[in-house]
């Protein structure tokens, strides 16, 4: 156990007052039945209970490679190792607390424990129970504790985390614009933040073939400067962009000391 409490312990600290937690199989879950969203035809392959054993050994490394443009792109080691670097943890180690947004069966999740020190703790937060029984069962990683809660609507406290990120999910929300300025609002000031989300191809036509996909998917794909927009209209700084094929890395910084 940690000085300051057992993971758990220091993930209720970081809660909303309002948060109502129920313990779960390895994780704190914040969802009651009347706050289940409606899932979408994309989130309800998310919540299958086959998707969660093969994920990370296969789902993952299959869709992500094409869409960052296998074999040019990043491979899942490097992606971590740039989620690390624009987060500002890694090398130096930090005792950062760390929130990783829709964190799937926490593959994400442990590339960001192995960037912070001793006294850090990463949080994985996502909707399916599913998922999130195999992160727990996949981690052994004292510094890493798993919440069941809705990324649209994030149950922590303002200002809560050094860092926050969100890979392959953002496309997948009910209000990606709301998520993300619950993402910004749990940052601390001078906290870092980095977003790994679709990309529509800059095509004739793709901007319609896009809103046809959101509407028979619920998966949307995001323009080269939607994002970036976004966040530079809520004034977020050191604005950085990485576009693959069909990806986008964004990492930006709030403003303020740190
Ligand atoms: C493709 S997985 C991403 C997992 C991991 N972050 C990665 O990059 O491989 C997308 C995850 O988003 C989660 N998700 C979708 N909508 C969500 C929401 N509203 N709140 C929390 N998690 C959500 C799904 O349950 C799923 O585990």
């Amino acid at each position: 156990m940690h000085a300051n409490g057992t993971v758990q312990e220091r993930i209720l600290d970081l809660l909303d007052p309002a948060a109502a937690p129920t313990p779960a199989e390895g994780y704190l879950d914040l969802i009651g039945p009347e706050d289940e969203p409606e899932p979408s035809f994309a989130q309800r392959v998310m919540e299958s209970t086959f998707l969660p054993h093969v994920y990370e050994r296969f789902w993952r490394p299959a869709v992500f490679s094409l869409a960052k443009g296998w074999p040019i792109g990043p491979d899942a080691a490097q992606e971590h190792a740039l989620a690390r670097t624009w987060l500002g943890l890694g090398a130096r180690k930090p005792d950062a607390t760390v929130l990783d947004v829709a964190c799937g069966p926490g593959n994400v999740t442990r590339g960001l424990a192995a960037g912070v020190g001793a006294d850090g703790l990463v949080v994985g937060l996502d909707l399916a129970a599913g998922m999130l029984a195999r992160a727990a069962a996949d981690t052994t990683d004292p510094h890493v504790g798993y919440v069941r809660g809705n990324a649209v609507d994030l149950p922590f406290r303002d200002g809560s985390f050094d860092a926050v990120c969100c890979f392959g999910a953002l496309y997948l929300f009910e209000d990606p614009w709301g998520a993300l300025d619950g993402m910004v609002r749990v940052l601390k000031p001078g906290g870092r933040m980095v977003i790994l989300t679709s990309r529509r191809p800059p095509l004739p036509l793709s901007r319609l073939g896009a809103r046809a996909l959101t509407e028979i998917t619920g998966f949307r794909l995001f323009g080269d400067g939607e994002v970036t927009g976004f966040l530079r209209r809520r004034r977020l700084g050191e604005i950085k962009q990485r576009r693959y094929p069909g990806l986008q890395l964004v990492g930006v910084r709030k403003p303020g000391p740190g």
